[in-house]
């Protein structure tokens, strides 16, 4: 560990229990007999809890795309003094990207892993925005945030008004109490954290860092699998919900922490949000583990689409067109042949945001570092790094079938151009050099014609 900030982290045990199955309607007890049976509302509910509802879309929604839960709960949300401003504000969230408050800029940016700080800091005051398009207020757009922090939150829960975190930690895991019940996440896992659930995240292993997609307006779906068939990618039983836990404690001063429009509000109460005794629905805060996904590939000739390993993808009105893709690159076999095996060069009216849980990228022979980042916004060229060409191209025809293990890299992928946040732009992790990666780039070109050319790489051996 490069610090040792010791945090306050209440144990979890090792064995929770969870709910398997994407978008399923779900139901949990903490306590036997304290869900209603038959209807929503009752007067009186079991063992006196009150009953609430969260709404993760409108009312009328398709009834394919809607979301809610009923929440039971020892007292409702509602018992609380009234928000006010954070005190000192947070500076470094932003949910609607303009010119006063980002930049846009075509070029190639890639930053070096941060560090961890020093200072005790948590997750809400670690985490910061580093680009992104739109309006939490218009609820279209996304925003990419990343946190570095070594704190478990303390006497606190964040509720997050504006979207959906995704959040994809590469260092430390996280412990997360949510009003659903808690969830335990590795680096190599993500976990979803739908628009206004409250929770705390704990870090046991003290110093941590990691990735945020956010998203306004919509929820993350499976993907379509077409002729791919009804299986593959990611498995909806490999969606894991929390079961129902609740406290019952008095906890004077204890605050919420509301993002709300990209601000912090704090509103006072006496008692833990995590009250909730029995839920059900299918609105619900969940983990997978990125080891599970089942990629699909290429088994003759040509390099797929980064599109073939999408995890997770919020869609816009557009069929087909993503407001964020979470898309992985896992260990699997590269076994194409006369193939340029690495990810093409490309142009892309989409904007690509990567980063590295663990390993090396196949594209990238050095510079891009787990915990690092980079960014190829619309229509910006990016692709393999000279190294990376070279070393490819000199392996000829022959390299047989290899296999890329121990690496975890993803991308999220956007419709709408990210502007970048003053801070990203001016961190001194930002890799100044990153256009070095392809200057070097050589033409190949001779004015002869190649061997393959000739015919013989098409008939699949030379
Ligand atoms: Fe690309």
């Amino acid at each position: 560990m490069e610090n040792t900030t010791t945090t306050k982290c209440p144990d979890f045990p090792a064995d929770l229990e969870y709910l398997s199955g994407f978008g399923n309607h779900l139901s949990s007890e903490a306590i036997a007999g304290a869900l209603p049976q038959g209807q929503n509302s009752p007067l009186i509910c079991p063992y006196g809890l009150y009953a609430e509802q969260i709404s993760g879309t409108s009312f009328t929604a398709p009834r394919k795309l809607n979301y809610r839960s009923w929440l039971y709960r020892i007292k409702p949300s509602v018992t609380h003094e009234p928000f006010k401003p954070r005190v000192p504000s947070h500076g470094k969230l932003v949910s609607e990207f303009n010119h006063s408050n980002s930049s846009a800029t075509p070029t190639q940016l890639r930053w070096k892993p941060v560090e961890i700080p020093e200072e005790p800091t948590d997750f809400i005051d670690g985490l910061y925005t580093v680009c992104g398009a739109g309006s939490s207020y218009l609820r279209h757009g996304f925003a990419i945030h990343m946190y570095s922090a070594n704190k478990s939150m303390d006497n606190c829960a964040f509720c997050n008004a504006d979207g959906d975190f995704l959040i994809v930690p590469q260092k430390g895991r996280l412990w997360i109490t949510t009003e659903c019940g808690r969830l335990q996440v590795s680096p190599g896992e993500i976990v979803v954290l739908p628009q206004g659930f409250r929770f705390v995240v704990n870090l046991p292993d003290g110093p941590s860092r990691g990735y945020v997609a956010e998203i306004f307006g919509t929820h993350f779906q499976l993907p379509d699998l077409g002729p791919i068939g009804a299986n593959g990618l990611a498995a909806p039983r490999d969606f894991f919900a929390p079961t129902a836990w609740f406290e019952q404690t008095f906890h004077p001063g204890y605050t919420i922490v509301q993002k709300f429009g990209g601000e912090l509000f704090t509103a006072k109460q006496d008692f833990s949000p995590f009250n909730v005794v029995a839920w059900h629905g299918n609105y619900v805060p969940y983990k997978y583990d990125l080891s599970k996904f089942c990629p699909y590939n290429t088994v003759l000739l040509d390099h797929s689409d980064p599109s073939i390993n999408t995890v997770l993808t919020a869609p816009t009105d557009k069929p087909g067109v993503a407001l964020v893709d979470f898309v992985i690159f896992p260990p699997r076999w590269l076994v194409a042949e006369h193939t340029f095996r690495p990810p093409y060069y490309h142009r892309n009216c989409m904007s690509e945001f990567m980063g590295l849980i663990y390993g090396g990228y196949e594209a990238k022979a050095d510079g891009f570092l787990p915990g690092g980042a980079s960014l190829h916004s619309c229509m910006t060229p990016h692709g393999p790094d000279t190294r990376t060409y070279e070393a490819t191209v000199a392996l000829g025809n022959e390299s047989g079938p290899r296999r890329i293990a121990d690496t975890m890299a993803f991308m999220f992928e956007s419709c709408l151009i990210p502007r970048v946040c003053p801070w990203a732009l001016d961190s001194p992790f930002l890799d100044h050099d990153y256009y070095q990666c392809w200057i070097g780039l050589r033409p190949h070109f001779s004015g002869e014609a190649t061997k393959a050319q000739s015919g013989d790489f098409q008939n699949g051996h030379n």
